[in-house]
């Protein structure tokens, strides 16, 4: 049975379209159901919608500073869909308890950088002024605190000579793209192809049911 599974955003969502491209597949284990945003304007809400999947803003500046209300906004439509599990896919906003004890085991995130270096922002930049040779990203489980959860899957890709944080961000996406539908998969239940080289899943822990 593929898990019902909902994504949120906050921007273009390419990550997003990586993981509904790769659960159009029949044996893929988890099915794409819901896109939420916290923002109105995120392009990604579109390409969700025109590929047919239910496509919600719920807009975080009507809650002013109150982002516990706004979770709870979120939790209540994750819930009414029957979700299972739940990928944050570039979405820009610091989670409170409220989501993250929700749905603590149950929801994954993609971090573009080599946790535990780099969490935070400005990721490839700070690869860059550290003078690593390797770089890439993350997929891990959300726990209370930020980019610190239990590790799903991580792909590393090589800082060449002269590159710019542009030509950086672009290399760590390519590998994104391939390296979270492949962690969905596994934690969802299955193996996956990993079809880009220098992906690699790590730690990849099963979806144990649901919490509650
Ligand atoms: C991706 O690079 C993702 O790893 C990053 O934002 C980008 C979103 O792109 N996420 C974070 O920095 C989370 N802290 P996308 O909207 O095209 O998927």
């Amino acid at each position: 049975m593929k898990r019902r599974t909902a994504i949120l955003i906050s921007g273009r969502g390419s990550n997003m379209e990586a993981l509904i491209a790769a659960a159009r597949d029949p044996d893929y284990p988890a099915e794409i159901v819901l896109v939420l945003s916290n923002r109105p304007d995120a392009s990604g809400l579109d390409i969700a919608r025109a590929a047919g999947i239910e496509a919600e803003a719920i807009d975080h500046r009507d809650f002013g500073r109150d982002r516990a209300a706004h979770e709870a906004a979120i939790d209540v439509v994750l819930r009414a869909a029957d979700i299972e599990i739940v990928c944050l896919a570039g979405y820009m906003r610091l989670l409170t308890p409220v989501l993250v004890n929700a749905w603590q085991g149950r929801m994954l995130n993609i971090h573009p950088s080599l946790l535990p270096s780099f969490p935070g922002l400005r990721t490839h930049a700070r690869a860059l002024e550290a003078g690593v040779k390797l770089h890439g990203c993350t997929v891990h489980l959300v726990t209370e605190e930020m980019d610190a959860g239990p590790i799903l899957g991580q792909a590393a890709v090589p800082i060449l000579p002269g590159d710019s944080e542009d030509d950086l961000a672009q290399r760590v996406l390519r590998q994104e793209h391939a390296l979270y539908p492949a962690a969905l998969a596994a934690f969802a239940g299955v193996a996956w192809g990993l079809p880009d080289e220098g992906a690699c899943l790590t730690n990849p822990l099963p979806w144990q049911g649901p919490a509650r």
